[in-house]
């Protein structure tokens, strides 16, 4: 570390705390532990921010990815070795078209068994990539098959997407039982944006002024490799983490794309961002550092499932793991020179920061914010629903298990089913937690009713499929359950909590 960024970040530090100490926060809005790097952090904003290339289809028509180990520079100066789709961090970008439904092969070569899921989908089941529907390398599948006890199938698996659905910001990762987590962790992640008619007609930034932000934090070690706490490092045996892992592993480094605290040059014009929170635990509460003259930060087009009805303005922005923002910021509000930091409210220290644009030009701007979005949207209402369920996500035991996170007293059970929804109705949720657990709901998009019986915050806006559910809160949403029959999970996307038994079977009838 340079003595110069020392000291500026003492500086931060302490009017971080003096900041906290004036409004009267109790704490940071923490969900887990902070696992630190062993290696000086790099400046931060002189990285460019990378873009992952686009995934394109093979001559036959079907997508394919190869699951595999890989070296990639991510700390200026140091090799970090991930396992990543095609080996890359994040992997490649999907762009598809709604009715055009895609085949995506996936090849594992790792030395691991893996599931793909791709979050947000409305998918059948036999390809939603449920946790225990293993790809096992080829070099495992004698000695794993012995000791597993999910379906096995071979080192390949192809998945067939309907995409029978709006326009959304989805994303894809891995899904292993007891093991998502570290696979994740170590790059099993990337975008996937779906496009519709209704969407493609709107005159929103488009090409060079569309980014996706795949947002992570990490911990290095000596080596430039991922410092992860896994019991063990196999990822064959134990699962689990360590300690007070337990709660959610933290990096200290922020990794937009990949590359930690980038920087992106801008032209004076709207941008479209498609923001993806895809830590493992942590949460993030983003502005902009300095905020606009004049206007939002932030105009809020949609959020996980689709797009709002109409723009919504917000100066902030909170996303809890697996939760998106698709966002215009709006850079001619700047004179040309300025430096804009997407600036980090609910970390500390290095974590504030997550990335800085800087507007280099003047442009023009042929794109605009429409004041509605979609017809298509629909506001959901109580009395829709034909049917309420409870689900209490909660640190359980000491039992048979010990203390694990759970769903209604109970740890996961792949041969449980903890629900049965009826296909093509709506039914009430209400969640209930102990700490900071974000509720996914795999195919059923559902809209936030109520949170602590008042009204939603505006970050729950729109159609989602994953909740920041805090501690003790009680949030209450409409869920549909359309698209297909057959057994879906519902779980914590704290993946470290997932990991730990915090999901549940619900079977669609
Ligand atoms: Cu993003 Cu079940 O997952
Ligand atoms: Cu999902
Ligand atoms: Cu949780």
């Amino acid at each position: 570390m340079t003595p110069n960024k020392w000291s500026r970040r003492k500086f931060l530090g302490t009017l971080a705390a003096a900041s906290l100490a004036g409004c009267g926060i109790p704490s940071p809005e923490r969900a887990g532990a902070l696992l630190t790097s062993r290696l000086p952090l790099p400046e931060p904003f002189t990285v460019a921010l990378p873009i992952p290339r686009a995934a394109t289809p093979g001559p036959d028509g079907t997508y394919e990815l190869v699951q595999r180990p890989a070296q990639v520079e991510i700390i200026p100066g140091t090799r970090t070795g991930i396992w990543g789709y095609d080996g890359r961090f994040p992997g490649p970008t999907f762009d598809v078209r709604r009715g055009r439904p895609i085949r995506v092969r996936i090849v594992n070569t790792l030395p691991v068994p893996t599931s793909t899921h791709l979050h947000g989908g409305v998918t059948p089941a036999p390809f939603d990539g449920y946790p225990t529907h293993l790809v096992v390398p080829q070099q495992l599948s004698g000695s794993f098959q012995q000791h597993h006890h999910g379906r096995l199938t071979p080192h390949e698996f192809t998945h067939e997407y309907p995409l029978d659905q709006p326009a959304a910001t989805l994303w894809y990762h891995d899904h292993r039982m007891d093991f998502t987590a570290p696979q994740v962790y170590r790059g099993l992640a990337g975008m996937f944006l779906l496009r519709d008619d209704i969407e493609e007609a709107l005159p929103l930034p488009r090409g060079e002024h569309e980014i996706p932000l795949l947002i992570c934090d990490r911990a290095f070690d000596e080596d430039g490799s991922f410092r992860y706490p896994s019991k063990d490092s196999t990822l064959l045996g134990e699962p689990g983490v360590m300690g007070a892992y337990h709660q959610g592993v933290e990096g200290d480094v922020i990794l937009v794309n990949g590359a930690p605290w980038p920087q992106l040059e801008v032209a004076a014009v709207r941008y479209r961002l498609r923001i993806l929170n895809a830590c493992n635990a942590r949460r993030l509460g983003l502005r902009l550092d300095p905020p606009p003259p004049s206007g939002a930060a932030f105009t809020l087009i949609g959020s996980d499932a689709g797009l709002l009805a109409a723009p919504r303005p917000v100066d902030d922005l909170l996303l809890a793991g697996a939760e998106r923002a698709d966002v215009i910021l709006d850079f001619s509000a700047y004179p040309p020179g300025t430096r804009v930091v997407l600036h980090n409210f609910l970390g500390t220290g290095y974590t504030r920061d997550v990335m800085r644009f800087v507007i280099t030009r003047r442009s023009d701007d042929d794109s605009a914010i429409p004041a509605k979005l979609t017809d298509d949207f629909r506001t959901l209402t109580r009395a829709e629903a034909v049917r309420e369920r409870r689900f209490d996500f909660r640190l359980s035991g000491p039992g048979p298990h010990g203390k694990m996170w759970m769903v209604n007293g109970q740890p996961f059970d792949p041969g449980t089913a903890l629900a049965t929804p009826r296909l093509g109705t709506t039914e009430l949720w209400t969640l209930t937690s102990d700490f900071h657990h974000p509720i996914h709901l795999h195919l059923a998009h559902f809209q936030v009713l109520s949170r602590n019986g008042r009204a939603p915050r505006p970050s729950d806006a729109g159609w989602k499929d994953t909740v920041d559910v805090r501690p003790y809160e009680v949030v209450q949403v409409l869920a549909c359950f359309e698209g297909f029959r057959g057994r879906y999970v519902t779980h914590c996307h704290n993946l470290e909590h997932e990991d730990m038994a915090m999901m549940a079977n619900f079977d669609v009838v």
